[in-house]
């Protein structure tokens, strides 16, 4: 193209400082260097953790910064030595790499990379320095893919080159929110047909959660969320109860197993806090419930959890992205939307245009919007 090798100047969100709104500015976007991909970035969806970040309870990150992490464009221009993609190729980009080469890479079982932001906390690209510049000051990358640009540098292990007919506008939300929650159900609780589900939180990430119950084919699925509104969507998607723990004086792990008898099979916690994580572990059956963490805590939070509450065989696990290994599943998952396995586009409550990227922010805020995607 005829960009390639060139610094191109375009529109970012700049996060500038905590608690601050973004601010939209031209920035010039250097060139990729050897296995790194440029990326014209298309859509991107507005997730929680960029939330978290601007709330200052995200760890590790230095500011001004780029976030944004679930965004789908086309390659605009590779480094030396990229194979997997070529310019023009429409790609979807993910904020937990897949290398391929690493221990876990090679282990069937895990889907964390050893290259992960989270092992080497750091906010710039693998060779320590940024692609990014706004006036004459560097700026910071964030999980290695800063969606929130109109023109990103990715290493090449975050990325996906996906079926030329996926429709980049709906598929953004693949990159994080739908495969976190979706395959938290079934990859990391591996839910099996027949069984009871809780889920806790409704957003983009928790309603994935109970499409992928669904998919399952669990028989009860209970959706839990303080924000009523959230419930209409929830039963469109497969949930069979909708409870509002604001609406009982019991703490709703007593709702949950009155319930059921028992406890829950599985329970996610698609929130992030302490108290709902506890909840969600002692709502699950007592010898063989599981319960999945999905929501990310503020860094630095400690959880007390009752040693009894695990004796008698409950398991509390986590997952990152679902459990995927994100390279190989992504161009599965979007052959699998467009053949309608899943309709990920009922998470899409708002399209706003880029530059109207804060307003997208108050929506999630608000609790008005699931998915806000925003359009360049
Ligand atoms: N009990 C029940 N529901 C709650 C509670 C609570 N105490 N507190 C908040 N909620 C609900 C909110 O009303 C909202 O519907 O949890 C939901 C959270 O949804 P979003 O804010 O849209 O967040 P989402 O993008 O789905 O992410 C959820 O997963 O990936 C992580 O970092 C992300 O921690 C976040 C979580
Ligand atoms: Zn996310
Ligand atoms: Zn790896």
């Amino acid at each position: 193209m005829a960009t390639s090798g060139k610094v191109i100047r375009c529109r970012a969100a700049i996060a500038w400082a905590v608690g601050k709104p973004l601010s939209v500015e031209e920035i010039e976007v250097a060139p990729p260097k050897a296995r790194e991909v440029r990326v014209k970035i298309v859509a991107t969806g507005i997730c929680h953790t960029d939330e978290h970040v601007l709330e200052g309870i995200f760890p590790d990150v230095e500011f001004p910064v780029i976030l944004g992490h679930e965004g789908a464009g086309i390659v605009e221009s590779i480094g030396e030595g990229v194979t997997s993609v070529k310019p023009g190729d429409k790609v979807i980009l993910f904020g937990l790499p897949h290398c391929g080469e690493c221990s876990f890479c090679l282990n069937p079982d895990s889907n964390y990379c050893l290259k992960s932001h989270f092992s080497e906390p750091q906010n710039l690209l693998p060779d320590k320095t940024s692609r990014f510049t706004c006036k004459g000051k560097q700026i910071h990358h964030f999980v290695w893919i800063s969606t929130f640009s109109e023109y990103t540098v990715v290493p090449e292990y975050t990325l996906a080159k996906v079926d030329a007919a996926a429709p980049l506008d709906k598929v953004c939300v693949l990159g994080c929110g739908f495969s976190t929650g979706y395959g938290a159900a079934i990859n990391t609780a591996k839910v099996k047909p027949g069984s009871t589900c809780a889920i806790f939180g409704l957003g983009g990430v928790g309603l994935s959660a109970v499409m992928g119950c669904k998919a399952a084919g669990a028989a009860r699925i209970i959706a839990i969320d303080i924000n009523q509104d959230k419930f209409a969507k929830a039963k469109q998607l497969g949930a069979t109860e909708c409870i509002n723990p604001r609406d009982f004086k019991k703490p709703i792990q007593q709702v949950l197993t009155e319930m059921t008898g028992h406890g829950v099979d599985y329970s996610f916690e698609v929130i992030g806090t302490a108290d709902t994580l506890i909840a969600a572990l002692a709502s699950c059956n007592m010898n063989t419930g599981v319960c999945v963490m999905i929501g990310v805590t503020p860094a630095g939070s400690t959880v007390p959890i009752d040693p009894f509450l695990l004796l008698s065989g409950r398991t509390i696990k986590g997952t990152l992205l679902g459990g995927w290994k994100m390279g190989d599943a992504i161009p599965k998952l979007v052959t699998s939307y467009l053949q309608k396995k899943f309709n990920s586009d009922l998470l899409i409550t708002h399209t706003l245009p880029f530059a109207k990227i804060n307003e997208g922010f108050e929506l999630l805020r608000a609790g008005k919007s699931i998915r806000s995607v925003l359009l360049y």
